[in-house]
């Protein structure tokens, strides 16, 4: 799959069918994560691989009851230990630098989920202390994302995108990109 088509046709996917993802594309889907960029190249990202539905249950319980979550037949978390970022670069490494890293994965993750036939989503919202109780996360380690990941059962319309035009400015800030604007970037 060409990269463009990857990136305009992946969706946030959150029904998906009963089959279990293979090894194979789990391992590839993690080997795409760790291929990301991350500052000076420290990559202090680490995963779980959780398949257990108590656990994918439980899971989806901290997600603030997105029940769909345990349905995939994988959630893949997303963890960044911070101490040689914070040594490196201090309070920009700790505040920014981790979760710039952590990002990275997480979207090479869902395109090559996404290349792979399989659907996947993006999900932070939850409570991370459950999620760290659920999985004996120790309290060091930042807990990113859950990415729930399974054969897709839907193919959900592209959801609206605010225009280039709107969101770029040309060589100062304010200063609006107006004239030109490519048609098929609306
Ligand atoms: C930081 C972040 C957190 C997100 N958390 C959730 C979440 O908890 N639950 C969920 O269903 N989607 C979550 N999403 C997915 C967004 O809702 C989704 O990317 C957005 O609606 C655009 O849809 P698309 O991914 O299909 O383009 C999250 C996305 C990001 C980047």
């Amino acid at each position: 799959m060409d990269v463009f088509e990857a990136i305009f046709d992946r969706r946030s996917i959150r029904k998906f069918i009963d089959k279990p993802v293979e090894e194979e594309k789990i391992a590839k889907i993690l080997d795409a994560a760790r291929w990301a960029p991350s500052v000076g190249n420290l990559q202090e990202w680490q995963f779980i691989v959780v398949r257990d539905p108590g656990r994918k249950l439980q899971l989806s319980e901290a997600a603030v009851g997105q029940y769909w979550i345990a349905q995939a037949s994988v959630i893949i978390v997303v963890l960044t230990k911070n101490d040689r970022v914070t040594r490196a670069y201090g309070r920009r490494g700790e505040e920014y630098f981790v979760k710039y890293d952590a990002a990275a994965a997480i979207q090479n993750m869902l395109l090559a989920a996404h290349a792979l036939g399989l659907g996947a989503c993006w999900v932070s919202v939850f409570d991370e202390t459950a999620v760290e109780r659920i999985l004996k996360i120790p309290s060091e380690i930042d807990v990113h994302a859950l990415i729930p990941i399974g054969y897709p059962a839907e193919n959900p319309i592209p959801p609206h995108r605010i225009g280039i035009e709107y969101i770029t400015f040309f060589e100062e800030y304010g200063k609006r990109w107006v004239k030109n604007v490519p048609k098929f970037l609306r």
